[in-house]
């Protein structure tokens, strides 16, 4: 990161959102609003960022056919059944992003109340039904304040581990808000990419054959989310300045969320199961793919062209000039349309069920 290119500066949030600390809300970021509660996350908040997530919440329902994976809906279905003499069935949505999926969700189960929390004030782009809200936090520090033990049947947390710092943490809170016989739902990606025979494809290098802009991209996010910008500070020892590099620690663990649940131990967990999906990158068919996995990734295409620009702050956090990441936005956009070779990324489902 380059210390002095990193101006932050608070600026005034969205107008008409409810939130508990208004300053706190947004910062500036190379000249950008991104969140005010988290260094970890360092995507852009504006329209256009909500309007991407919204994107990345229907390429999910595409791919899947509905709001979880198909092997996951009996066990949530029955967490969500309503009891004659208990609380109404309640649900969370931990990083929210744009709130299409607290949503839907309200909408497929209107007995139940959904929440959706984030760092940022939700700009829904549909008017929320009765039984959904959101609310403004950071996963990392105010789950235990907001959220009392046993308040809901399913808990849902996906594409959010970029943002959270401390995931065993994050895990033991889950399990402590949710009731028994409640459902964790989690996904997270795995910053890299596979090939048809689901071998993992190696990096190379720009010049290299199989260079593919989409792997410079994610090789880059995963190595700034490693190293989170503001705790990664320069310390005046005379006559040299030390550099001291915090990593996020959660960034090796994007991909280990089903090992993670299942290392809490035999009483924490009825099961832990996990589903794969592969989208592919860019726009190219291939036998192995299901037809919702075919307009999943189209979806998914289309999300990843708009991604250099939600991540610029991110990337410039890192060690890419401004040029290098316009070449990156255009390379991709070209290999999208047009790939060299057919890669796919992979997204780890993992549900588990409390005892
Ligand atoms: C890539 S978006 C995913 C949005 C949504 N979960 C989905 O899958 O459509 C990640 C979201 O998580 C939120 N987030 C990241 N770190 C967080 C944290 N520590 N606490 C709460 N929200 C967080 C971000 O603000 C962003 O809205």
């Amino acid at each position: 990161m380059n210390p002095e290119s990193a101006i932050e500066t608070e600026v005034a949030p969205p107008a008409g959102l409810n939130h508990p600390s208004p300053k706190a809300v947004l910062r500036e970021l190379h000249g950008v609003p991104v969140n005010g509660l988290n260094d970890s996350y360092l995507y852009k908040v504006d329209a256009a960022e909500f309007s991407r997530l919204d994107l990345h919440n229907a390429m999910f329902s595409a791919s899947l056919g509905g709001l979880f994976p198909a092997p996951a809906r009996e066990d949530i279905q029955q967490a969500l059944m309503i009891c004659n003499d208990g609380p109404i069935p309640a649900v969370l949505d931990i990083g929210t992003g744009s709130g299409a999926w607290c949503i839907d969700m309200a909408k497929a189960f209107p007995n139940s109340h959904v929440v959706g929390m984030d760092l940022v004030p939700v700009k829904a782009s549909s008017v929320p039904p009765s039984n959904c809200h959101f609310e403004v936090g950071n996963a990392d520090t105010d789950l235990a304040k907001m959220y009392a033990p046993e308040s809901f049947n399913l808990i849902h947390v996906r594409s959010v581990v970029q943002g959270v710092k401390d995931l065993h943490s994050l895990f033991q809170n889950v399990w402590r808000m949710l009731r028994p016989g409640g459902v964790f739902l989690a996904m997270d990606g795995r910053l890299t990419t596979w090939d048809e025979e689901r071998q993992e494809i190696l990096y190379k290098e720009e010049g290299q054959p199989g260079f593919s802009w989409f792997r410079k991209m994610i090789y880059h996010m995963l190595e700034v989310t490693k190293v989170s910008t503001p705790n990664c500070f320069l310390v005046p020892v005379a006559p040299f300045n030390i550099r001291i590099q915090a990593r996020n620690p959660s960034a090796d663990l994007m991909h280990r969320i089903t090992e993670c649940l299942r290392g809490m131990g035999d009483d924490v967990w009825e099961k832990v199961d996990r589903f794969n999906l592969y989208l592919p990158v860019g726009n190219f068919d291939s036998p192995i793919m299901s037809p919702g996995e075919r307009l999943g990734g189209k979806l998914f295409t289309e999300n990843m062209s708009r991604l250099p620009d939600s991540i610029r702050p991110m990337l410039l956090s890192g060690d890419l000039t401004p040029e290098e990441i316009d070449r990156l936005t255009s390379g991709l956009r070209e290999e999208l349309k047009e790939p060299r070779i057919k890669q796919f990324s992979l997204f780890i489902y993992t549900w588990s069920v409390k005892k």
